[in-house]
């Protein structure tokens, strides 16, 4: 048997899966129907017909909790527990024996009840919000059939749909050739180009290891995610090799300040290989200046990654692309389609303009009893040696059927609606007072401070960013407790505490984006 066949590394998918099609309550025991209808408990495994049933009337409590409830606007968004009281209620001990079908819908339930509706029209937490039901049907059947996406063999459609998905995708970016994968979530896809840039410069840093590479540069911006800092960690490249280079207002980098950090790299010795541009940085929106990036890229030899996890996706309309004007000179991009899309978690790719199979050269290891040379097929389909991972889960599917069912346009429409809907709210947010931008948003983030009664006309005064720095998480607390709606708030360099709304699904009507500014006035008032 293969060691590590059906490892996943994504606990997310994982609790979801566990938490649809029940259920580790349920391992090592199983329900019998008895002859009064009363369903018991034993021991046994569930045979098919019973399997089903149980299946069947948990899907009825999914769509009913999960899907419906979730997505209707007079239900919570979110239903605050303490840890403790929560660990009691869902009485998560596992036990010796198995529990009935009864007991065991009801742990559904539970499940459901307890958790965040992320598809919920007030859920403006994350950069990910909405449900889209073809992508969702798309996730649930790519539970059921429960595959790995590493061979022809024992994923056909998937290997296929995974090539046409990921071209689809590349020729959106400007690139008719190229390559690419589907990766866990966008941290992993930036790791992804981290390495295989430093393949690229220094191939025997795959063999030798870190001994035979010089002390190598990366160059990211001040703004740029965390995940810049774990991939150096994690490569062995170190986090004090990653220069952070400057950001104007809005948080794009700057390009001259690039060059000097890159002539300052030089100077201590390290040899810069890798920039690392943003299209829509987490917090702020902001979209670094590709095509000046590029410039100095190419002229200093270095691997030019744009990571566009989030901002990726205005590559579908053509009102807004140009925020990525000059991405097809990069070596590499992110782009999380689970984000802007609603494609759901997760989905991940990293593409490549790269036609010298450097993917699968940085990561093959050529394990026989996988990809054995000698199939009775076309050995090229086996593409899951280009990945860090053995099995690895099919990210593809939901991307495939939700963007079958509404077309290219139909993705373009959903980027080009979040756009107005983000105007719509940026001039109301203006008009109010007591709201105040804290920058001109680019994208479908609006990052804004709420000023309450009290504190207003007292910018002056010595305890103002204090005091301010105190109302975010206040009021997000009173929020969250009462389940009304959930939004982010964050300090960033030197300013302090404000919220972070984003807009993305297109579900979201006016009337919701007028209750978000009604609400944290609500429940601000009296700061
Ligand atoms: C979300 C995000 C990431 C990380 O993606 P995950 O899928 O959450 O790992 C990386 N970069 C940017 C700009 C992001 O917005
Ligand atoms: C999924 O695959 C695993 C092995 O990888 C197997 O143990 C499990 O029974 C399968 N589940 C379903 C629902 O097919
Ligand atoms: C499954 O179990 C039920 C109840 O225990 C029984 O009535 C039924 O015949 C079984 N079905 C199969 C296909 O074995
Ligand atoms: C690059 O910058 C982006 C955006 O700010 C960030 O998310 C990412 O983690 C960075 N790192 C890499 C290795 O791409
Ligand atoms: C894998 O096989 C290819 C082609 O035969 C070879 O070039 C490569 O060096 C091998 N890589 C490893 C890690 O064994």
């Amino acid at each position: 048997m293969p060691r590590c066949q059906g490892h996943y590394s994504n606990s997310f998918l994982l609790y979801l899966f566990a938490s649809f099609f029940i259920c580790l309550k349920a391992l090592g025991s199983s329900m019998s129907n008895g002859l009064n209808g009363h369903y018991q408990c034993a021991e046994t495994e569930l045979n098919s017909t019973e399997g089903e049933l149980f299946l069947s009337e948990a899907f009825k409590v999914i769509l009913e909790e999960a899907v419906h409830k979730a997505t209707d606007v007079k239900e919570k968004v979110c239903e605050w527990k303490d840890p403790d009281q929560l660990r009691d209620v869902l009485d998560l001990e596992l036990r010796d024996h198995g529990e009935t079908h009864q007991q065991l819908l009801q742990r559904v339930r539970d499940v459901a009840k307890h958790s965040v509706k992320t598809n919920h029209p007030r859920f403006f937490n994350q950069l990910f919000a909405g449900v889209d039901y073809h992508a969702l049907t798309g996730r649930l059947l790519t539970e059921t059939l429960n595959t790995s996406q590493y061979t022809y063999e024992v994923a056909p459609a998937f290997v296929l749909m995974e090539d046409v998905v990921l071209r689809k995708l590349r020729s959106l970016v400007g690139w008719a050739e190229g390559d690419g994968i589907f990766c866990p979530g966008g941290s992993m896809s930036n790791m992804y180009a981290m390495n295989v840039a430093r393949y690229w410069a220094f191939p025997q840093a795959k063999t030798q290891g870190l001994w035979s590479v010089p002390r190598l540069a990366v160059f990211t911006s001040q703004e740029s995610h965390y995940s810049m800092k774990k991939s150096a960690a994690f490569l062995g490249i170190g986090t004090e090799n990653v220069y952070h280079v400057k950001v104007d207002e809005s948080g794009r980098m700057i390009p001259e300040d690039l060059e000097a950090k890159i002539v300052h790299a030089k100077s201590q010795g390290a040899v810069p290989f890798f920039v690392n541009a943003t299209a829509g940085s987490t917090v702020q929106g902001a979209f670094d200046p590709l095509d000046r990036i590029a410039d100095i890229s190419e002229s200093n030899g270095m691997w030019m990654h744009v990571d566009a996890a989030w901002g990726g996706s205005v590559l579908f309309s053509k009102k807004h692309k140009h925020l990525v004007a000059g991405i097809e000179r990069a070596n590499s991009m992110t782009w999380n389609p689970h984000k802007m899309l609603m494609a759901g978690l997760q989905c991940s790719v990293i593409l490549m303009r790269d036609t010298t199979d450097l993917l699968m050269r940085c990561h093959c290891a050529n394990a026989t009893y996988l990809f054995q040379q000698d199939k009775f097929y076309d050995i090229s389909l086996d593409t899951g040696d280009k990945s860090i991972q053995c099995g690895r889960k099919v990210d593809c599917l939901k991307l495939w059927l939700m963007w079958k069912a509404v077309g290219s346009q139909g993705l373009a429409n959903r980027v080009d609606m979040a756009f107005a809907n983000t105007r719509y709210f940026v001039e109301k947010l203006k008009k109010r007072e007591g709201f105040q931008l804290v920058s001109e948003p680019q994208f479908v983030n609006v990052c804004f401070w709420y000023i309450p009664p009290s504190l207003r006309g007292k910018e002056n005064s010595a305890d103002y960013k204090d005091k301010l720095a105190k109302v975010a998480p206040i009021i997000k607390e009173r929020m969250v407790k009462q389940g009304s709606m959930m939004v982010g708030y964050q300090p960033l360099d030197g300013r302090v505490n404000f919220f972070r709304m984003v807009i993305l699904s297109p579900q979201l009507t006016q009337s919701d984006l007028d209750f978000c500014l009604d609400e944290i006035e609500r429940l601000g008032r009296d700061l």
